[in-house]
């Protein structure tokens, strides 16, 4: 940490809210931070310096990150069924707020790069606060979403089972939370619509893709994404293979059976066991916990915020 960066330097004038148990979250320049990422995001807008080659893999927390980290990170170095055997996807892929600025800074080189081509570097940072770091490079970026009900339920299932709280986190006050847009990195809407505005305007650039497309249909999408990233399948036998292997691989099956996604040791980077981004992995699942009534509440919001986007969900 550099003089005058200490988190008491940002929290003192920002509009707090409680979020969880005793946990606050801090409303900085239209989005809500935990005060730890947002010492982290304060030196990534303030420090990182994108390369042209990088490619830049954005997420709403929960929206497929993990899934996404080892397919780009598959994709560009054309498989790694068995680095990913033996590495954490977010050992390979690195949050730029949590693991390269803020507290727990770590050298880009820490992490595997055996990609000769590009560095591959992960944010859940809005395209609103990004903008700015990301123009000079013009480098690619790769945005995934999920649908609301499911990503407010794979959230709070993370926090219920990666954290101890002296009270338990009630689903109704996360759904609240949610509503009201207090959630780390959020809004949820305004972090989606934030990157999807931007794909529209700059398709080359930006590549917008929902979890639930991937999961409906992985090896197209795999395929799109490889183009998009200028490193297509060019559609020879052994390309095809590999491309069939990436998608086996990446699979929430395979990478979730991993002993080192099993682990409950604590990550180096979140305090976390290594196991809490491998839950169920599948579309649908809110049915199983929201009642009628809060769907239809994050229904009329979804309907309200991307109606006017052309943003269906
Ligand atoms: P669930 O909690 O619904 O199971 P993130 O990586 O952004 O934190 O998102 C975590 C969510 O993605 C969790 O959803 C997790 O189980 C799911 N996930 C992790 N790896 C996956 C994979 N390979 N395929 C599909 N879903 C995956």
């Amino acid at each position: 940490m550099e003089n005058g960066d200490s988190n008491e330097d940002y929290d003192s004038s920002l509009p707090v809210e409680k979020w969880c148990g005793d946990e606050q979250l801090y409303q900085w320049k239209g989005f809500w931070f935990r005060l730890q990422y947002l010492l982290g995001t304060r030196q990534v807008l303030d420090k990182f310096k994108p390369l042209p080659s990088d490619v830049i893999l954005a997420s709403f927390p929960k929206t497929g990150t993990t899934w996404l980290k080892a397919l780009l990170y598959s994709i560009i170095n054309r498989s790694s069924g068995a680095c990913l055997r033996s590495n954490h996807p977010h050992m390979l892929v690195p949050t730029l707020e949590v693991q390269l600025y803020g507290a727990q800074q770590q050298s880009f080189s820490t992490f595997d790069s055996t990609s000769s081509s590009s560095r591959i570097l992960a944010t859940h940072l809005p395209h609103q606060l990004l903008a700015d770091a990301v123009k000079p490079a013009d480098c690619r970026m790769v945005y995934v979403t999920r649908n609301p009900k499911d990503t407010l339920t794979s959230f709070w299932q993370f926090v219920l089972k990666s954290r101890s709280y002296e009270e338990p986190w009630p689903l109704e006050m996360a759904v609240e939370k949610f509503c009201n847009g207090v959630v780390p990195f959020g809004p949820y809407y305004d972090h989606v619509l934030g990157y999807w505005k931007e794909s529209l305007e700059r398709p080359e650039k930006v590549f917008f893709i929902t979890y639930e497309e991937l999961k409906d249909d992985t090896k197209t999408h795999i395929r799109r994404l490889a183009e998009f990233l200028g490193c297509p399948f060019n559609g020879d036998g052994g390309e095809e293979e590999i491309l069939d292997e990436i998608v086996i691989s990446c699979s929430f099956e395979k990478l979730s059976s991993h002993e080192v996604n099993r682990s409950i040791e604590h990550s180096p980077w979140m305090r976390l066991p290594m196991s809490s981004f491998f839950r169920k992995g599948e579309v649908g699942d809110h049915r199983n916990y929201l009642n009628n009534e809060m769907v239809e509440r994050i229904d009329t919001i979804t309907v309200q915020k991307f109606h006017e986007s052309g943003l269906m969900y």
